[in-house]
This record gives structure tokens, sequence and C-alpha cells, in this order.
């Protein structure tokens, strides 16, 4: 895993843990993307899997504290595009269960449950993380 305190060269976000500013973090992310000459398919990707991450940050995370914050790194190395996205909750707290696509598209089940699914297919790399009263989500893209 790539580390994202790359000096001089991360650029470092701190969001309003509010529904909607997720896409500051997704178009921030598909600038640097592109300032770094990933393909379009992979910057829809980064976005994709950023977006998903902040609403996690701030739905599960956070849970609607207005006084938490959501803080987004993004860092490249020459190879990969590694970003980081905290939140100030306890993580998460039960194991993780791949979605069933079909029983979803058939409306069998809900449509939730897809975000970090989403997260592990469009990114190269997936972490999840908890030091002490945070939870961090560190995803990598390779150009
Ligand atoms: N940052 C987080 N903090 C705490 N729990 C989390 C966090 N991210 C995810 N989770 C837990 O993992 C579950 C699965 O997350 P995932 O993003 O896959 O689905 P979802 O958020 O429930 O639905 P969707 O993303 O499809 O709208 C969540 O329902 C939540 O219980
Ligand atoms: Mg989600």
């Amino acid at each position: 895993m790539l580390d994202v305190k790359l000096k001089g060269k991360t650029i470092a976000m701190v969001l309003p843990s509010k529904v909607g500013f997720e896409r500051v973090a997704m178009e921030c992310s598909a600038s640097y993307a592109r300032i770094l000459g990933f393909a379009a398919d992979k910057i829809e990707d980064i976005k994709t899997a950023v977006s998903e991450a902040c609403l996690n940050a701030i739905e599960h995370g956070n849970k609607g504290n207005t006084e938490a914050k959501v803080h987004i790194t993004m860092a490249f190395d020459g190879q990969g595009l590694a970003i980081s996205v905290k939140d100030e909750g306890q993580g998460i707290s039960h194991p993780l269960k791949e979605p069933n696509i079909e029983s979803k598209i058939e409306g069998l089940e809900g449509p939730r449950g897809l975000g970090i699914f989403l997260m592990q297919n469009l990114m190269d790399e997936v972490e999840f993380e908890k030091p002490g009263n945070e939870h961090v989500v560190k995803m990598v893209k390779y150009r």
C-alpha cells in the first residue's frame, strides 16, 4: 500500500460532514488524476470510489454529527494515486458480505450495500484502518 504522506506532493482536504460535499472530493480527485495523465475510464473509476467512500464517511462514520469532518488526502508516487478518506467514527462493525447483484436487479433485495463493492472493484487496492477514534479507507489506483 502506498504511503499517502509523500511530502510536498499531497493534496489534503477537510470537508463538512454533509451529503453533497462528496462531490467536491470527487471533482478534486478527477482534476488531480487528469493532471497526472490518467485515462478517462480510470478517472471515472476514481470518481465513483471517492464519492462512495465520502458518502460512507458522512452517513455511517460521522452519522449526521454536523461537528464532525471528513478528511481526505490524495498523493501520487509516480505509479499510483493513493487516496485516503477518514471519518471520526468507529469503523465497520460487522463482517462485509458480497452483494447479490442479481437479486438486486430482480428487486428481491434493496439497492443499498454496493458502495464498498464498487470501491473494491474499481480501485486496485482498498484497505480499512481503525486508528483510535477514527476510521480510514485507503485506496490506490495505478496509472
Ligand atoms: N465509514 C464507515 N463507518 C462505519 N461503517 C461503515 C463505513 N463505511 C461502510 N460502513 C458499513 O458498511 C456497510 C456497507 O457499506 P456500503 O457502502 O457497501 O453500503 P451502504 O452504504 O449501506 O449502501 P450504498 O453505499 O450502496 O448506498 C454500511 O451499511 C455500514 O454499515
Ligand atoms: Mg455506502
